[in-house]
């Protein structure tokens, strides 16, 4: 069977850790026996400069017909101006939308390695593996009304729904119960249900699941005490399920914990696991075209991208075993290096990693 595989590499050092990942995603297709046909398109900056659409229809025929697809990164001071209906960010808020791609994972994992890296304490992360799940599609980034009006008294006010619907509650949480009973047994919801009503019935929805997974553990947190958590003591998450704003907080503040942005990969995936995978960090126009962005997080999202639309989790594994072993030889690209050691640029580490994967041989 072949898998359809879409490469939008979209803006800044997007199209240079994409092209690293497409060599490793040649790589362990080879070495797996798996049939990839890979096709590339246009999302983001790049894709208002050369088709007038963040999200051009050229894009979204193929983004439809896809069973995976792998972004680099969307954005960039040259598009800052343009109102906020236009600009590049709005191309993957509606990709994700197109694509129904509810479920965003975003695991926060200490490389032990890279423990140093981290801005907490060594012994605060050693062995952290925090995923959160995050809903994509709902709540205030999509809620309607929304706007900036001029009231009666001539002042201009700025307005957004934090809506969910109990199908789009229920979808996410399952979701995460599932996922918990794979790994570590726990779930965290968080909300804020002593204001907000919205989350109010997010955490009554919630609650009204747990008996059917008797095996997993459920906790509410409000998002306050849980931003607090993840800095205080982040070993005692295990899943973190959350709507899409507080989800997009706290997976950064996961992210930092780990010392290295540049090291996450994550999935968004609707029902049918089709799903879109980018790494965590942005399009970092400061060092792009220079051959000095980490290509890990690209790479590692080819990893999820096997495990959770291919359905090949021993490719999937490989990947992951040929990333600890590159980080095992030493090698470093300038984000993760500590002061003084030498750094490799992007394509050599893509390099390291294809010498890992070829390295390990056989046929899975
Ligand atoms: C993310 C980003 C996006 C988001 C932006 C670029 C629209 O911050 O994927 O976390 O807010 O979802
Ligand atoms: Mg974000």
């Amino acid at each position: 069977m072949s898998h359809q595989v879409l490469l939008l590499p979209g803006d800044g050092i997007g199209p240079e850790v994409v092209a690293q990942a497409r060599r490793v995603l040649d790589a362990v297709a080879d070495r797996f026996e798996l049939v990839v046909a890979l096709d590339e398109a246009n999302l983001g900056g790049g894709a208002i400069d050369r088709e007038g659409a963040a999200y051009p229809e050229s894009t979204q025929a193929k983004a439809r017909a896809a069973d995976a697809i792998l972004l680099g990164a969307v954005g960039g001071p040259k598009w800052d101006g343009l109102p906020s209906g236009d600009r590049p960010e709005r191309g993957l808020l509606a990709i994700r939308a197109d694509l129904d791609l509810f479920a965003n994972l975003r695991p926060a994992i200490l490389f032990p390695q890279l423990a140093a890296a981290s801005s907490l304490k060594a012994e605060l992360v050693a062995g952290l593996d925090i995923l959160i799940v995050r809903e994509l599609t709902g709540g205030i980034y999509f809620g309607e009304p929304r706007g900036i009006r001029t009231r009666d008294d001539g002042q201009r006010e700025g307005f957004n729904t934090y809506v969910y619907s109990e199908s789009e509650i229920e979808r996410i949480a399952r979701l995460a119960f599932e996922l918990a009973g794979k790994r570590g047994g726990r779930v965290t919801s968080v909300d804020k249900a002593n204001v907000l009503e919205v989350t109010q019935l997010w955490r009554e929805i919630v609650s009204g699941l747990a008996c059917d997974y008797p095996d997993v553990a459920l906790e509410h947190m409000y998002v306050d005490n849980a931003a607090m958590q993840l800095v205080r003591a982040p070993k005692q998450f295990d899943v973190l399920v959350t709507g899409n704003i507080f989800g997009d907080i706290l997976s950064d503040t996961a992210a930092m914990l780990t010392g290295s942005i540049g090291m996450l990969p994550s999935a968004s995936l609707n029902a049918d696991s089709r799903g879109l995978y980018e790494p965590v960090h942005g399009s970092a126009p400061d060092i792009a075209g220079q051959d000095r962005a980490n290509p890990l997080a690209t790479i590692l999202s080819v990893a999820m991208l096997l495990r959770y639309s291919l359905d090949a989790p021993e490719a999937a594994a490989a990947v992951e075993q040929a990333v600890a072993h590159v980080l095992d030889a030493g090698l470093r690209t300038a984000d993760i290096a500590a002061p003084g050691e030498q750094a490799v640029g992007t394509r050599a580490m893509g390099d390291a990693v294809i010498d890992a994967l070829q390295a390990k041989g056989g046929k899975g």
